[in-house]
């Protein structure tokens, strides 16, 4: 793996990808350099949940090159040939990548501090319970959420699921974060403290590309925006920009309805 700076987290170059004779993604190219915030947004049914899981290998791209880290997802690269990857050697590309999701499927039997203990990358690095334990109580302690390290899911609101939502994936050390609209399922007073947790983690430095409506967000903590409709990009840029003065009809629209 190349720590060469040079060289974007995500490349997207002509990335396509169809369900049977739907093309869902066309022609998508984009770049998301290390330590960068992307902001996706758009329509209902746009791609975007589609393009976050093509780069975290749940979904193969039919067309075009997508790479993470000079890697190409899902793919060795010999003499030039691309040779499809063995699936376990796709699930180690996996795990450095986080993903969270609208809905934070915690396991409901387990506490807070047991979920994130059970994370496989901290089983992968191994060690014993007690430290286990420790590195666990670290990653609460990262999303606030210490003090409640012992309770069950059902005994947390909705916007402290998340947050042990992510301080799990935070667990297999990912080089990359994904957010597919992380809180959209939640009550309106419980939005602010998942979205502070992500951007203490954006300013850490962590590299995000985040699908949201939440353009307060966007045009405080992305870098680039990017608004897709029907499977491609209609406009990239400044957030501030794209958000005051947009450049396509289609963008304006859109966000006539969301702000
Ligand atoms: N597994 C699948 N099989 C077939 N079609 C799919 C599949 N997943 C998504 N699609 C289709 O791909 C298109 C894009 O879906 P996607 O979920 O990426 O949109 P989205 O922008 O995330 O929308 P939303 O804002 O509603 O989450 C939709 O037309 C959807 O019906
Ligand atoms: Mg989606």
């Amino acid at each position: 793996m190349s720590a060469n700076n040079s060289i974007p987290m995500v490349r997207a170059e002509a990335v396509s990808k169809s369900y049977g004779s739907n093309l869902v993604l066309k022609s998508i190219s984009l770049e998301v350099q290390r330590g960068e915030v992307l902001c996706l947004v758009g329509p209902s049914g746009s791609g975007k949940s589609t393009f976050l899981r093509c780069i975290n290998h749940l979904e193969t791209v039919t067309a075009g090159r997508l790479e993470v880290e000079g890697e190409v997802v899902g793919y060795r690269e010999k003499a030039g040939k691309l040779y499809e990857m063995h699936p376990r050697e796709a699930a180690k590309q996996r795990r450095d990548i986080g993903m969270v999701f609208q809905r934070f499927n915690l396991f409901p039997h387990l506490t807070a501090l047991e979920n994130v203990m059970l994370a496989p990358g901290l089983l992968r690095k191994g060690g014993s319970k007690a430290q286990l334990k420790a590195r666990a109580m670290e990653l609460l302690a990262r999303v606030g959420l210490a003090e409640r390290y012992d309770y069950y899911p059902a005994h947390l609101s909705g916007g402290q699921q998340q947050r042990v939502a992510i301080a799990r994936a935070l667990a297999m050390e990912p080089k990359l974060m994904l957010f597919d609209e992380p809180t959209s399922a939640l009550d309106p007073e419980l939005v602010g403290e998942v979205l502070d947790v992500m951007k203490g983690l954006a300013e850490s430095g962590m590299t995000m590309i985040v699908v949201t409506h939440e353009m307060g967000f966007a045009r405080e903590v992305a870098d680039k925006l990017v608004f897709m409709d029907g499977g491609v990009v209609v406009e990239e840029g400044d957030p501030v920009q794209v958000l005051t003065n947009p450049q396509r009809e289609r963008t304006k629209a859109f966000l006539s309805k969301v702000l």
